[in-house]
């Protein structure tokens, strides 16, 4: 979402002349667009921000803008406490963020401007379908700062589509819960189908879908599109049921493993989230965890550390000592490293579609890693027979 996010500010400074450098010091703004789903993020964002005082008052005129959850979240505190900001725009106002760039006397648009072209040159074009998120899990942050669910309409999404299709032959729809799609009784379903009609996209991802969205109608979509990629990145969180209450996931851990086996049937391949040391997480609710991830055999997982955001329901909860969570993390990064290799070992001597990322590398259907020694144009679909793996990624 925040990099869907940076390529859309990106986009509106070429209107102000700006062009993108990764090179600081060549640099006449800095664009800092932050997360603040956990405490590290947050910090990471504002030790940055702080790090730039000394840049900008090296070169008169260049200017900082700092954006999205963290700047929602603290806005007050970084308007007081770091004056190198120039424009701090929070996530709920990213929509508005021409707007605030035309209103300051600091950013003055161009005549002749860059015209939007594409902030990026890679394969998988973003599309934002909804903004915010109106599950309440007991540990998150990110319906505070992002707000409420609201679905963009599907006229915009899929023109927005076409447009990226042009040059992006994967199209990946984006939104907190994407899967929560509906714009006046029009389904995610219904999208999915629509943008697989589009004749310029090859490949169709989506990102991050949650549970209890995922209905019927949402498998026949999928059966009827090969387009579809047969790959779902399906946030876990816990593999405890009493736990999962606890978060507000609203689902049970043998429902989550009743859709892992619809779709294990239509040959998905299924990343997660796993967080682990909750504060009411035990050793037995963590087994549970460990023997649910062993029977899923995900193909990856992002592991994270229970984190308190303040204001949440979750960090008024007396916190797991750090060094038994950090044992619990250990032994659970080793077990998905374990299953990861068994996905990509699993598909030896199987024909895999390769979506060329690079010359010589590209994804399969299921989002695993190919790797070859000869030379493919880059945006082709190629069918290839997976000879070997080392379990990290295909040959
Ligand atoms: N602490 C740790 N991980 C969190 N996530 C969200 N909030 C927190 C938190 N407070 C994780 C969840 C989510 C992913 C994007 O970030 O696993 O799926
Ligand atoms: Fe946060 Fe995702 Fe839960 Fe929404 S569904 S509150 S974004 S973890």
């Amino acid at each position: 979402m925040n990099e869907a996010d940076s390529e859309e500010m990106l986009l509106h400074l070429f209107g102000f002349g700006y062009q993108k450098t990764s090179v600081l010091n060549e640099a006449d703004l800095v664009l800092i667009n932050t997360c603040t789903i956990r405490d590290h993020a947050e910090h990471r964002a504002l030790s940055y921000l702080g790090r730039l005082a000394k840049w900008k008052a090296e070169k008169q005129g260049r200017k900082i803008i700092f954006a999205g959850c963290a700047a929602e979240r603290l806005g007050k505190l970084v308007q007081k406490r770091f004056p190198q900001a120039d424009i701090i725009c929070g996530a709920k106002s990213l929509d508005k963020f021409p707007e605030i760039l035309e209103k300051s006397s600091l950013f003055k648009p161009i005549k002749t401007a860059n015209t939007p072209k594409e902030a990026s040159k890679k394969v998988t074009g973003q599309v934002s379908i909804m903004r915010g998120c109106s599950c309440k899990c007991a540990y998150c942050i990110v319906p505070y700062v992002r707000g409420e669910a609201s679905s963009i309409s599907p006229e915009i999404v899929l023109e927005n589509c076409r447009q990226k299709a042009k040059t992006h032959p994967e199209i990946m729809l984006l939104g907190q819960t994407v899967n929560a799609y509906n714009y006046k009784g029009f389904t995610f379903a219904k999208l999915l189908e629509e943008v697989c009609k589009i004749p310029e996209v090859k490949r169709v991802r989506f990102l991050s879908p949650h549970p209890v969205f995922i209905k019927d109608d949402f498998y026949k979509v999928v059966q009827d599109n090969k387009k579809i990629a047969r790959h779902l990145h399906l946030p876990l969180q816990s593999g405890s049921t009493k736990v999962l209450k606890d978060m507000k996931r609203l689902y049970t851990a043998e429902e989550y493993f009743e859709i892992i086996k619809n779709l294990k049937q239509l040959d998905f391949l299924i990343s997660t989230d796993i967080i682990v040391g909750y504060p009411t997480e035990t050793e037995e609710d963590f087994k549970q965890t460990l023997e649910l991830v062993k029977k899923c055999n995900f193909s990856f997982a992002y592991c994270f550390k229970f984190s308190p955001r303040e204001g949440t329901p979750a960090a008024e909860l007396k916190e797991i000592p750090q060094k038994i969570v950090e044992n619990r993390l250990n032994i659970l990064l080793n077990e998905i490293r374990e299953c990861s290799a068994l996905a990509y070992k699993s598909r030896i001597g199987q024909k895999e579609e390769i979506l060329f990322e690079t010359k010589n590398s590209g994804r399969t259907s299921g989002n695993l890693w190919y790797r070859t020694n000869t030379l493919e144009k880059v945006g082709t679909i190629k069918e290839i027979l997976i000879k070997d793996s080392n379990g990290k990624i295909l040959k």
